[in-house]
C-alpha cells in the first residue's frame, strides 16, 4: 500500500529519500516519485514502475536538503504516470505524497472547481493539495491552511507536503493512515512505517490522529486535532533491520518461509514455565468473559478460523471469527463480557483497525494479536500479545501466519488454565514445536514433482476438516496470490455439493490431513470420490498409513498434536506457492495489486 517518506536535513534529500523508498518497496505499489525545492521551484521526479527507474531519473544536480517521497498503490485514478505522487496544486507550488482515501472527494472537488481551482489527475490526492494551496493563496498560515483543509476531508489520511515557497520545512497530518516522524543527529525523517527509518534512526514520534505537525531543521513542531500546540515525546524502536535484509537467500519469501522455527521459537520465548508446565503471558485479561469475537483479514482471518477451535476446546468460550471488513457492517451481537481480538500481521490494515474501534466504542475489553510492536492496532487496544516473527517483507505472509497460531494455541491455553484446566502435554508439544518445524523444512526440499503438477495447471482445489479446514484456505490463498492461479480451499466434506463439478483429469486437488483417525476416514473417502474423478490427489499428512490405497503423491510431515499440526501442514503449502511462483518467473516477494499493508478500506 502507499508508502509515504520526507526528509529534511544538511544531506542530499534524494538519496535519503530513495533508501526510504526502497525500505518501503515491500508494501506493494505500482508507482513511485520524489519532490524536492531547488532555486525556489518544486522539482519533480515520477515514474511508473519500480525505485531502480526513479534513481535513473532523479536529476544528479539536485542537492536539495529537504523533499518528499512516494510509493503509490493506485485506488483512485488507474496506474500512470499523471496519477504517480507527488501531486502538485494548482499553481504548482505545493506537492503532496498521500496515503489513503478522502471519501468526499467528488462534493470536495465541486466546490473547489466552482471557486476556480483546477484539476489535472484523477486522484483524491489532489483534493488535499488544492485545499491547502487555496487556504495558503488566501492568505492562511501553512498549518492553519492544513488544519482547514483536513477539517473538511472525511475518509483516513496521512500525507506529507511540502512548498516552493518555503523550502525549509515540511508539513504532514494523519488521521486513521500510519505516518511516523524519526529524528536524527541534526535531521529529521517522516515515513510510512518503522522499517524506513531502522537505517537512519530508532528515535520515533507517533503522531496522533489529526495531528498536524511541521518539520525543519531545528525541530518539530506539532498541533493536536483541536488546534492546539502540543509536544509527542519520541520512542525508540527496538526492531534489528538486519533480519529484514535477504542474506544467501533469493528472496524474502523463502527466507521468511526459513525462518519459521527461529520465529516461533521467539513467539513461545518467555511466555512458558518450563517446569511447571503453564502459560506465562504478559497480557492481563477480563476474570470474566463470556465470548470471544475475532476480526481479521486475508491470512490473518484464517489465523483466526484456526483460534476458534483452539479456544472453543481448550477453553471452552464460545467464539467466533469475522473478516474485519463485514464485522463492521453487520451489527454485531456482543455482550460487555465479550473479549474481542483483532489478528493482523501489520498492525495497519484498515479494515482490522476499524472494527477493533467498533468494539471498544461499544465498551468491549479488545486484544491485538500483532507482529509490529507500536504499530496503530497496539495503541488502540487494551492488551497487545505479540507475535515475535521479526519483519515480514515477502508480500504473503508466511512466519507471521505461523506465528500467530502459536500466541493463539497459548492464549486459548491461558484461557484454559484461568479456567481451572492444566495442559502439560500441550505445553511440552509446544516446545519441541520449532525442532518439528526445522525436520518438516528439511524434509521438504523434494517438492519439484507437485510443483511440477501445479505449475502447468489452470486451477487447484485444497480440501481439508476440522482445525485444518483453515489451512485447506491458506494454502489456496499462498497459492493465488504467488502465483496466479487459481485455487479454492473447501471442508472436504463439503465438495459433494457442488466444486466436485470441477474435478477432471486436469484439476489438482490437496487434501490437508490432521492425526485425527476418525477426520482422516472421512478425509479419505472424499479425496476418494476425487480420485474415482481421475483428480489428481496430493495429500499433505502427519499419518500417510492413513492414506495408503489412494493414487495419490503423498507429502509426508512431522506429526504434532491436533491443535499444532496446523502449524506444520502451512509449511509445505507455502513452499509450493514459492516454487511454482519462481518457476513461473513470478516476482514473489511483491505480486501484482497486492500490498503488504492494506490501509484503505
Ligand atoms: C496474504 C496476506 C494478506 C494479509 C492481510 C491482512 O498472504 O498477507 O492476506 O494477511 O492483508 O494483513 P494484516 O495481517 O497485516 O492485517
Amino acid at each position: 500500500m502507499c508508502g509515504i517518506v520526507g526528509y529534511i536535513g544538511s544531506r542530499r534529500a534524494a538519496d535519503l529519500l530513495l533508501a526510504g523508498l526502497r525500505a518501503l518497496e515491500y508494501r506493494g505499489y505500482d508507482s513511485a516519485g520524489i519532490a524536492t525545492v531547488v532555486g525556489g521551484k518544486l522539482q519533480l521526479f515520477k515514474v511508473q514502475g519500480k525505485i531502480a527507474a526513479l534513481e535513473a531519473k532523479v536529476d544528479r544536480d539536485d542537492n536539495s536538503n529537504c523533499g518528499i517521497g512516494h510509493t503509490r498503490w493506485a485506488t483512485h485514478g488507474k496506474v500512470s504516470l499523471r496519477n504517480a505522487h507527488p501531486i502538485v496544486d494548482y499553481k504548482g507550488q505545493i506537492a503532496v505524497v498521500h496515503n489513503g482515501i478522502v471519501e468526499n472527494f467528488l462534493s470536495l472537488r465541486k466546490s473547489l472547481e466552482y471557486k476556480g481551482v483546477s484539476f489535472s489527475t484523477d486522484t483524491d490526492t489532489e483534493i488535499i493539495v488544492n485545499l491547502i494551496a487555496y487556504n495558503l493563496y488566501n492568505g492562511e498560515s501553512i498549518e492553519r491552511a492544513v488544519k482547514l483543509a483536513i477539517d473538511s476531508i472525511e475518509g483516513y489520511f496521512a500525507f506529507a507536503a511540502i512548498t516552493s515557497l518555503n523550502a525549509e520545512s515540511i508539513v504532514v497530518s494523519k488521521r486513521g493512515a500510519p505516518l511516523i516522524l524519526g529524528i536524527g543527529e541534526g535531521e529529521f525523517f517522516v515515513a510510512s512505517d518503522a522499517m524506513a527509518l531502522l537505517p537512519f534512526t530508532r528515535r520515533v514520534v507517533y503522531l496522533e490522529d489529526d495531528d498536524i505537525a511541521i518539520i525543519s531543521s531545528k525541530g518539530i513542531n506539532v498541533w493536536d486535532k483541536t488546534f492546539k500546540a502540543v509536544e509527542r515525546d519520541y520512542e525508540v524502536v527496538n526492531w534489528d533491520p538486519v533480519s529484514a535484509e535477504k542474506g544467501s537467500y533469493k528472496h524474502f519469501m523463502q527466507k521468511e518461509i526459513f525462518e519459521q522455527p527461529r520465529a516461533v521459537y521467539d513467539t513461545i520465548s518467555g511466555r512458558i514455565d518450563p517446569l511447571d508446565k503453564r502459560t506465562i503471558l504478559e497480557v492481563e485479561l477480563p476474570k470474566e468473559i463470556d465470548r470471544i469475537q475475532i476480526v481479521a483479514c486475508g491470512t490473518s482471518y484464517h489465523a483466526g478460523l484456526v483460534g476458534k477451535f483452539l479456544i472453543e476446546n481448550l477453553a471452552g468460550v464460545p467464539t467466533e471469527v469475522d473478516y474485519a471488513s463485514e464485522f463492521r457492517y453487520r451489527n454485531p451481537l456482543l455482550s460487555d463480557k465479550s473479549l474481542l481480538i483483532g489478528i493482523t500481521q501489520s498492525g495497519e490494515t484498515t479494515d482490522t483497525l476499524r472494527a477493533v474501534e467498533l468494539a471498544r466504542d461499544r465498551g468491549l475489553f479488545t486484544l491485538a494479536v500483532c507482529n509490529v510492536p507500536m504499530s496503530q492496532i497496539t495503541r488502540i487496544t487494551d492488551e497487545t500479545l505479540l507475535t515475535h516473527a521479526g519483519p515480514e517483507i515477502g508480500v504473503a505472509s508466511t512466519k507471521a501466519f505461523t506465528t500467530q497460531l502459536v500466541a493463539l494455541y497459548l492464549l486459548a491455553i491461558a484461557l484454559g488454565e484461568s479456567n481451572g484446566y492444566r495442559f502439560p502435554h500441550l505445553i511440552e508439544d509446544l516446545l519441541h514445536l520449532p525442532v518439528l518445524l526445522d525436520s518438516c523444512l528439511r524434509g521438504i526440499d523434494s517438492l519439484d514433482g507437485v510443483s511440477d503438477v501445479i505449475y502447468r495447471s489452470d486451477s487447484a482445489l485444497f480440501l481439508g476438516r476440522g482445525i485444518n479446514f483453515p489451512i485447506a484456505l491458506e494454502g489456496a490463498l499462498k497459492l493465488k496470490e504467488i502465483t496466479y492461479i487459481h485455487a479454492e480451499g473447501y471442508p472436504a466434506g463439503e465438495m459433494k455439493h457442488g466444486p466436485i463439478a470441477l474435478i477432471d483429469e486436469k484439476m489438482p486437488v490437496f487434501g490437508i490431513s490432521g492425526v485425527e483417525d476418525q477426520l482422516n476416514k472421512k478425509l479419505k473417502s472424499n479425496l476418494q470420490e476425487v480420485s474415482t474423478r481421475g483428480g489428481k490427489l496430493i495429500i499433505v499428512t502427519p499419518t500417510p498409513e492413513a492414506f495408503s490405497g489412494l493414487e495419490a503423491y503423498l507429502i509426508p510431515v512431522p506429526k504434532s498434536n491436533q491443535y499444532l499440526q496446523p502449524i506444520v501442514n502451512v509449511i509445505p503449502l507455502q513452499m509450493i506457492a514459492y516454487l511454482v511462483g519462481v518457476r513461473l518467473g513470478l516476482d514473489v516477494d511483491q505480486p501484482r495489486n497486492l500490498a503488504k499493508s492494506v490501509t484503505v478500506e
